[in-house]
């Protein structure tokens, strides 16, 4: 297939475009490279042994979007072209309403004018907030409480209206929980170029010696440690579960939503504790009040991706913490 990837230079974009050109597929990423950098292209390239094509464009660019989908006879998306900080969002709501979502339109709408049919929602386990059970089911009530996961809960319904509309479309959203991790050969990883906010990319960089120590946001939450407890999952198995998830795709399957994750409730300081063994240094931390947004716990129930997809052979938090920890040993300061 050729594979249009969008915000294909990101973390995630970065680590499916090598897990489609490695599976044989012909990948065209674009990317308008707000929150990554160009310079992660020819690390894909060395991975994988071959190039993806790139188009710097902004999804919101619907004529552009829909002329590159034509031009390239792309076969299906996978769109993770977004904003994806909880606690921004807090800040920043309109922004994240209108790229998050008027993306999303943009490129069901160039999708639907070059023909393409096949599409997998990059979604968020966030959008299930403060859950009543645990581990979360997928048939559980969304109750997202930041604007980030709204976009993501609203878009989800987006996809479904337009797969009622239109039962030729085959749309899938993956719900995954905290992506984490790099790849293995060290060559790609997580490099924000704007906000450092997620936990495990602060916490290689307090590793590496970049930063002084981190800050836990709360830790009276309702959790055995008392702090915020996440279902982390490595890059890879998010990038491969996508390409499950498309390569299953027979057409005209309607919309779909699967968690993705291990399944598995795992605290900050559980976490600060992994990465130390996995880094052989000590973390320094302290503590903050909770963050805006934020939630006590959130981790998946992911049989019905197992049962339904196939896809339930997740790395372990060791490897999330020995991959993430290979890729900041060797690029300090990222691409
Ligand atoms: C994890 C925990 C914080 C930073 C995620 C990501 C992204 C998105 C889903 C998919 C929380 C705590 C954090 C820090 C801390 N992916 N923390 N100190 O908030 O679950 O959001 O939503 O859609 O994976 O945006 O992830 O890594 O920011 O925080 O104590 O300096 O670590 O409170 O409990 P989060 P995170």
């Amino acid at each position: 297939m050729h594979v249009l990837v969008t915000g294909g230079c990101g973390f995630i974009g970065s680590h499916q475009s090598v897990a489609l050109l490695e599976a044989g597929h012909e990948v065209t990423i674009v990317d308008d490279l707000s929150n990554s950098k160009a310079a992660v292209l020819e690390r894909i390239a060395k991975i994988a042994g071959k190039s993806a094509t790139f188009v710097e464009l902004n999804v919101r660019d619907t004529s552009k979007l829909t002329d590159v989908m034509t031009e390239g006879e792309i076969d299906s998306i996978i769109h993770f072209a977004a904003f994806k900080h909880v606690r921004e969002s807090m800040e920043r709501p309109v922004d994240y309403f209108a790229n998050n979502i008027e993306g999303l339109t943009s490129v069901l709408q160039a999708a639907t004018a070059a023909g393409v049919r096949r599409i997998v929602f990059s979604s968020s386990g966030s959008i299930y907030g403060d859950a009543d059970e645990l581990p979360i089911p997928e048939t559980a009530t969304p109750r997202p409480t930041n604007p980030y996961s709204r976009t993501k809960a609203f878009g989800e319904r987006i996809c479904a209206d337009l797969c009622s509309s239109d039962p030729s479309f085959s749309i899938t959203a993956l719900r995954y929980f905290n992506p984490a991790g790099a790849h293995p050969s060290g060559h790609i990883g997580e490099d924000p170029t704007g906000l450092l906010s997620n936990l495990l990319p602060i916490l290689m960089h307090v590793a590496v010696g970049n930063l002084a120590e981190v800050a836990i946001f709360g830790d009276d939450f309702d959790t055995p440690d008392g702090t915020g407890v996440r279902d982390y999952v490595h890059v890879m198995d998010v990038a491969e579960s996508h390409l499950t998830a498309l390569e299953k795709m027979s057409g005209e399957d309607g919309f779909n939503a699967y968690n993705i994750g291990r399944g598995e409730g795992v605290s900050v300081l559980q976490l600060i504790s992994a990465v130390e063994k996995a880094a052989g240094v000590k973390i320094d931390r302290t503590v903050k009040e909770r963050g805006a947004g934020d939630v006590a716990s959130l981790f998946g129930d992911t049989r019905l991706a197992a049962q339904e997809l196939g896809f339930s052979n997740y790395r372990t938090l060791e490897e999330i913490c020995a991959d993430a920890w290979r890729w900041q040993s060797q690029n300090p300061d990222g691409y």
